[in-house]
């Protein structure tokens, strides 16, 4: 699966990327995930330490990935790819060093190429952390372009529902055919309920819910990744949305 994760600021977009790769990876998969954030720190929630975190090499802009391209998908992860404490394998696209070093459309041309490539003699799922809003999904080509699933990722507020929904808006111009809507940061059944009330209204799918966690928040706070162990009621959301990003792979295109 190529699977990108969407949303407003905020909402939980890495924090999520960390967890499903983790679960995907204890069902025995090769997992990479993508951080496109020019403040990386996917890194930190798959266990590398903040050095190691701080000092992977972004891979290069304006690639074109694959057998006539600049670099094949092997070659791209064997330079700039590495495997986390968390089993998952981790590259870095957009990292910004300098101040005034210019915009990343570089380095969403080359996520782009990397994920219209054929990527399972690689890897069996790439996770793609994507930074806040919807620039990626309108910048010409659109970054995501060639994703199976968009993970659109909410917390219970209109805004980060009206983000949601306008992403679905550019999923379908860009022909991507799946989405799964995740509700997180719920504290309670008075924001569950909000929730499922405004996304109704907004005609976004709820198809899985995360609790707010203070245990997940916690081990953030530490810069860790939170043990296997630990709030069992997080996981439990984590390993429904596998199921449904699995089951939406395999159905037709939503309309
Ligand atoms: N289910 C949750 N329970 C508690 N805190 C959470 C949960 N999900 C995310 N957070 C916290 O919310 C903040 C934003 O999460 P993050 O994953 O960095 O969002 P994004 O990548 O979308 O900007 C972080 O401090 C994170 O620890
Ligand atoms: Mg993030």
């Amino acid at each position: 699966m190529k699977i990108g994760i969407v949303g407003k600021g905020g909402v939980g977009k890495t924090t999520t990327s960390s967890l499903l790769a983790r679960a995907l990876v204890d069902r025995g998969r090769r997992v990479l995930a993508v951080d496109t954030d020019s403040n990386p720190n996917l890194g930190l929630s798959l266990g590398l330490s903040p050095d190691a975190t701080e000092s992977l090499e972004p891979i290069p802009r304006s690639m074109v990935v694959g057998k006539r391209g600049d670099m094949t998908v092997a070659e791209l992860m064997n330079d700039f790819a590495v495997l986390t404490p968390e089993g998952v394998t981790l590259m870095s696209a957009l990292r910004v060093n300098e101040a005034g070093a210019g915009c990343t459309c570089g380095g969403h041309a080359s996520v782009r190429s990397l994920l219209g490539e054929a990527l399972h003699s690689e890897t069996d799922d790439t996770i793609v952390d994507m930074e806040a809003g919807i620039e990626h999904l309108s910048r010409s080509g659109g970054t995501l372009a060639h994703a199976d699933v968009l993970v659109l990722m909410m917390e219970p507020s209109r805004k980060a529902i009206i983000t949601a929904q306008r992403t679905i808006g550019l999923a379908k111009e860009l022909g991507i055919t799946h989405w799964v809507g995740v509700g997180n940061l719920v504290t309670d059944d008075e924001a569950r309920q909000a929730l499922e009330e405004m996304c109704a209204e907004h005609d976004v799918p709820l198809d899985v819910i995360i609790p707010s966690s203070p245990t997940l928040a916690a081990a953030d706070r530490k810069g860790q990744p939170m043990s296997r162990d630990d709030a069992p009621e997080v996981w439990a959301a984590i390993d429904t949305l596998v199921d449904r990003l699995t089951a939406h792979v395999g159905e037709p295109a939503a309309s």
